[in-house]
């Protein structure tokens, strides 16, 4: 953990991926602000952070609301570190995507994304830099599946890939004017969103190990922190072949379930 990242924020918190960052990030002399739609679901994670030591700030918020995002992020004083996370998974299951489940994974997945990123830039633009050197770190949570469309969640690939890429070609430009930007690219973990896979997931991993891995990267600065490293060489050989015999690979496995 980048020692810091004094006061971090985090979309997302109640569950999997999120709910393990913010108890990776919880010590004493840490402020946490920790949104999610659900204040009982967040509850259990705000309790963990206080008990290591946290000062936490909880907050009901749909990250789709972009007015009241902005309030939120312009509000919450000094951000060393803010991480959109919040994301929705959909797939096709044995039919084919619904228009719906195709609006609420962009909606979510990306400009979910942009209502947070967007005004933490703006509050870190007027920031000193931390004694890191930066003004502040903005990572996104994109997913391997940036690296490889699958037919059996075409929203959620293409959503993680628009993401990803947004924040890696971003971070060229916003560390000319001391702030980083991350694009940060799981395998599969072990969180309610994979619970009903019915394929193989290979090299699962608990929520705690991604969290670990991912405030490792954040601490030493890496662009992109992509996990496991096989599997994410593996998506990037996969990804790139033809998009036609892509499809008829990928078609043979079980779909994921339908959003
Ligand atoms: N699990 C994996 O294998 C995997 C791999 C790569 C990347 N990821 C990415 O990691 C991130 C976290 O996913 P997860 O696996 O931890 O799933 P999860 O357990 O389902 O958690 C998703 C989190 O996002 C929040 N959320 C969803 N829609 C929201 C909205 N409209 N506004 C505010 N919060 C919202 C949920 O809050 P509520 O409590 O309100 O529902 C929950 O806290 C996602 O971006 C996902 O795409 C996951």
């Amino acid at each position: 953990m980048n020692p810091y990242f004094l006061n971090v924020l985090i979309t997302g918190a109640s569950s999997g991926l999120g709910a393990a960052m913010a108890r990776e990030c919880a010590a004493p002399g840490v402020t946490l602000h920790l949104s999610g739609r659900d204040m009982d679901r967040l509850g259990g994670v705000v309790d963990a952070a206080r008990a290591r030591g946290a000062s936490v700030r909880p907050v009901v918020i749909d990250v789709r609301d972009a007015e009241t995002m902005a309030e939120w992020i312009h509000g919450a004083g000094r951000l060393d570190l803010v991480i959109c996370n919040a994301g929705v998974g959909a797939g096709t299951g044995d039919a084919w995507e619904s228009a719906d489940a195709a609006r609420r994974v962009f909606d979510t997945n990306v400009t979910g994304v942009l209502n947070t990123a967007l005004p933490a830039i703006e509050v870190m633009a007027t920031q000193a830099p931390a004694r890191d050197g930066w003004r502040g770190h903005v990572a996104v949570v994109a997913s391997l599946a940036a690296f490889v469309a699958g037919p059996s969640a075409p929203a959620y690939a293409a959503s993680k890939s628009a993401v990803q890429r947004w924040a890696e070609a971003r971070d060229g430009t916003e560390r000319k004017r001391g702030i980083r930007m991350h694009s940060i690219c799981p395998g599969f973990v072990r969180t309610p969103m994979t619970a009903d896979n019915p394929f193989p997931m290979p090299l699962l991993m608990d929520a705690e190990e991604a969290a670990r891995r991912t405030m490792a990267g954040l601490a030493v600065g890496r662009l992109r922190i992509a996990y496991p490293r096989r599997i994410y060489w593996l998506a990037r050989a996969v990804g790139g072949l033809p998009p036609g015999l892509l499809n008829r690979l990928l078609g043979v496995a079980p779909p994921k379930p339908r959003g």
